[in-house]
């Protein structure tokens, strides 16, 4: 393991392909965080709406952070505001910020300078894991819920980006700041999540070698929704003497679903064991949640699970899930 257990680090990331289970996995760090004790801030980078003002959060709120469970709350950033907010605070003259951000022209420049969204974003995060009030942190921990891979990518190595681009002055420095922070394992975490198929696996893979590249901390992979365990591959031969051996009527079915659950297990294993070994990482294992809706309990299951990883639980709060 390189560096502390994730949710020991201030700033952890969720990062992985198009609903793998980023929002599900990071509200599950975020609860097992609050459960450790941990002031707990989970944070949604609102789906990257370009700019608009159409990003409403259903339960989580975008002005002020919002109890979720006793000891986590939620927080949406969206880039636009979160620009509207720097410039308040560089400008420090209101109606003049207001007339900027009201103005076309200040939307065409921030829709098409590159990476101005992601940088504000990440900005907003950091200024929120720095926050003290009453000399000390206002938060133990930030869980965020990266867009999937390329954006969320795109979002942690924006500080170094601008960091080589800008010639000197305070966005320079500002940004190294950032780019420390995010860059270094003891403050920051990245938890890459896949599911037991070859595309997220494959995803999940190039993310850790890119994350690595860049200098970017990646600590620990998550499997997402992996069946039940049931199975060992002794029973596989002895399913299929039963099914040779009765191959017709009602027992014959169920036989035939305990072989398919059997395999899918077996696939499953390969799935994870080639993640473990693309990533060369810790991998978490979550159940997969026979559920029509996720909610409170299945994210309490999940977080237990979590839990149960060294490589995820706060130092001397590990409970088996
Ligand atoms: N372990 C699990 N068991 C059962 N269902 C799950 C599990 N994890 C996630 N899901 C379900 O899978 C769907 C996708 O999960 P989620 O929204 O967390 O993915 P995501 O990666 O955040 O997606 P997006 O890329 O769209 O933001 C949701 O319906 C969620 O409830
Ligand atoms: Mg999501």
């Amino acid at each position: 393991m390189t560096g502390p257990p994730l949710l020991d680090r201030r700033l952890c990331f969720v990062l992985g392909k198009g609903g793998v289970g980023k929002s599900t996995v990071a509200a599950a760090l975020g609860l097992l965080g609050a459960r450790a004790g941990r002031r707990t801030l989970l944070v949604e980078v609102a789906a990257r709406r370009r700019l608009s003002r159409l990003f409403a959060g259903a339960a989580i709120g975008a002005d002020r952070p919002t109890e979720l469970a006793p000891g986590l709350f939620g927080l949406s950033i969206e880039a636009e505001r979160a620009m509207e907010e720097y410039l308040d605070m560089q400008l420090k003259v209101r109606p003049l910020v207001d007339l900027l951000v009201k103005s076309r022209a200040f939307h065409s420049f921030a829709a098409a300078a590159p990476g101005l969204p992601e940088l504000v974003t990440l900005g907003k995060i950091w200024e929120l894991a720095t926050h003290v009030e009453d000399g000390r942190p206002v938060w133990d921990v930030l869980v965020v819920d990266l867009p999937a891979t390329g954006h969320g990518i795109a979002l942690l190595e924006v500080a170094g980006r601008v960091h080589e681009l800008a010639a000197s002055g305070p966005i320079r420095e500002q940004s190294a700041k950032i780019a420390e922070v995010v860059g270094h394992p003891a403050a920051t975490g990245i938890a890459v999540v896949a599911r037991p198929e070859e595309l997220a696996v494959t995803e999940a893979t190039e993310a850790v070698a890119a994350l690595r590249e860049k200098g970017l901390p990646a600590a620990v992979a998550v499997m997402n929704g992996v069946c039940a365990r049931r199975f060992t591959p002794e029973d596989v031969p002895v399913l299929e003497a039963a099914l040779a051996a009765t191959p017709d009527g009602a027992a014959a079915t169920a036989v035939r679903a305990a072989l398919a659950h059997a395999h899918r297990e077996r696939r499953e294993q390969g799935q994870s064991a080639q993640l473990a070994e693309g990533v060369d990482l810790p991998v978490v294992e979550l159940p997969e949640l026979i559920t029509a809706r996720m909610d409170l309990d299945g994210v309490g299951i999940l977080a237990g699970a979590l839990g149960a990883s060294p490589a995820v639980a706060p130092a001397g709060t590990r409970v088996a899930g």
